[in-house]
C-alpha cells in the first residue's frame, strides 16, 4: 500500500535527557510505514519505566530531542506493501518500533497483535511490556516448576502486579510479594507481603519458607534482600534497576556454593530473537484478558499532554499497577493514489 500523506501528528519528546519537565508536546511528521510495518492511530500508550530511562538518557543514545514509548494500542490505519496478518480497520496492540507516545506509530507486524472483541481498551493497552515481561520472566527466564515458590520485588508495580497472578495461573506454589513498604506489598494479593527491610531481615522461621525463584527489577536493597530469601540451589532472575542504585550480583565462589542460578531478562532480546514465542504468549495474555482469569490493575489513564506528570508518578513510588496515556483523535491518514 501507498506511502501516507497525513499532516503532522502531535508527539511527546524529551527535548534534552533530564526530569519530567523536559517532556513537551510538539508536533512532527508522520512515520513511514516499510514495507512489513503497519501505521496504527494510537489510542492509549502505555508508560513504562524504560521510558523514564530513555527520558533521564540512562539508556545512552545521541543527544538531542527523542520520542518515547513502546506500548501501543490503536487501529491500524495503512499497511506495507508485505504486510499478510494484518490489514486496516483492525484493533491491535503490541511494541511500537517509534515512539508509542504519539498519534501515530509504527511497528513492525510481528510485534503487534489483533486484539478480540472481549478485550477491553485499558486492558489491551496495558499488556505488552508488562503483560510480556511477567510471563518471559516466569516461563522462559526462571523455567517456573508446577509447585515453585515465587518472590517478586516492586510487586504493587507494573510488571509485579502481573507475575502474582499469572504465577497462579502458570501453576506456581507459594507467592511472596516485597516492595518499598509492608502495605504496597500488600496491594498485590499475594501469599505473603513483606517491605523489603523485612525481607531482609527474615528470622530462622522465614529463611526456612525460602523461595525457589526470586524475581528482580529494583535493585540496591531490594535486590539484597531478595538473594536473601533464595533457598539453596535456587534461581534469581535480574530484569531492571529502578532504584538507580548500582547493580549487584553475587560474586561467582557464593553462586557456586549455594547452587545459585542467576539469569538475565530483556524483552528486547525476545523483540530480536523470540517473535514465535512473543506471539504465543500474547494470544495466552489476551485469551485470559478476555476471558477475565488475569486483569491489569490500571493506576490511572492520563491525556497525552501529560506524560511529564505521568513520569513524576511512576517515580514517586505511589503507581499500582498500570499508567497510561489517551493519546485523543488522531489526524486524518490520506494516503497517496
Ligand atoms: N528487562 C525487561 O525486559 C523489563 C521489562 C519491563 C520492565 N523492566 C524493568 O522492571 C522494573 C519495573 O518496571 P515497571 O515499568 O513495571 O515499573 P514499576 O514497577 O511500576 O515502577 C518501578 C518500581 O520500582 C520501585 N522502586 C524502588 N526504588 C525506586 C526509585 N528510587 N524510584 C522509582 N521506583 C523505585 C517502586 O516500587 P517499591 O516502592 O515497591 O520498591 C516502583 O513501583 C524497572 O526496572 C524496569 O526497567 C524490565
Amino acid at each position: 500500500m501507498s506511502a501516507t500523506t497525513t499532516t503532522h501528528m502531535r508527539i511527546v519528546r524529551a527535548r534534552a535527557a533530564g526530569g519530567p519537565e523536559v517532556l513537551a508536546v510538539e508536533r512532527a511528521a508522520a512515520p513511514v510505514c516499510g514495507p512489513q510495518d503497519v501505521l496504527v492511530a494510537v489510542r492509549l500508550a502505555g508508560v513504562n519505566f524504560a521510558d523514564v530511562n530513555t527520558r533521564r538518557g540512562t539508556y545512552g543514545g545521541a543527544p538531542g530531542p527523542r520520542g518515547l514509548g513502546r506500548d501501543v494500542l490503536g487501529e491500524v490505519v495503512e499497511v506495507g506493501e508485505c504486510v499478510r496478518r494484518l490489514r486496516p480497520g483492525q484493533r491491535v496492540a503490541g511494541f511500537s518500533t517509534g515512539p508509542a507516545y504519539a498519534e501515530l506509530a509504527v511497528a513492525h507486524e510481528t510485534l503487534v497483535w489483533a486484539v478480540p472483541g472481549g478485550v477491553a481498551d485499558e486492558q489491551a493497552a496495558a499488556f505488552p511490556t508488562v503483560g510480556q515481561a511477567a510471563y518471559h520472566l516466569l516461563v522462559t527466564a526462571s523455567r517456573i516448576r508446577e509447585g515453585e515458590s515465587v518472590l517478586v520485588t516492586a510487586a504493587a508495580g507494573g510488571v509485579g502486579s502481573l507475575v502474582v497472578p499469572l504465577a497462579r495461573l502458570l501453576g506456581a506454589g507459594r507467592v511472596v510479594a516485597a516492595a518499598g513498604t509492608t502495605e504496597r506489598a500488600g496491594l498485590a494479593g499475594a501469599d505473603e507481603a513483606l517491605s523489603y527491610d523485612d525481607l531482609g531481615s527474615w528470622d530462622d522461621r522465614g529463611r526456612a519458607a525460602a523461595v525457589d525463584v526470586a524475581l528482580d527489577g529494583v535493585g540496591g536493597d531490594a535486590r539484597r534482600a531478595a538473594l536473601g530469601a533464595i533457598a539453596p540451589g535456587g534461581r534469581l532472575v535480574h530484569f531492571g534497576n529502578s532504584s538507580g542504585d548500582p547493580e549487584e550480583l553475587p560474586a561467582p565462589r557464593a553462586q557456586r556454593e549455594r547452587g545459585l542460578g542467576v539469569v538475565g531478562f530483556h524483552l528486547e532480546f525476545l523483540r530480536r530473537h523470540g517473535r514465535a514465542a512473543l506471539a504465543t504468549s500474547a494470544d495466552l495474555l489476551l485469551g485470559w484478558l478476555g476471558t477475565g482469569d488475569l486483569t491489569i490493575p490500571v493506576h490511572d489513564v492520563l491525556p497525552l499532554e501529560r506524560a511529564g506528570d505521568a513520569h513524576r508518578l511512576l517515580e514517586s513510588r505511589t503507581v499500582r499497577g498500570k499508567l497510561l496515556l489517551s493519546v485523543g483523535p488522531v489526524p486524518e491518514v490520506h494516503r497517496g493514489a
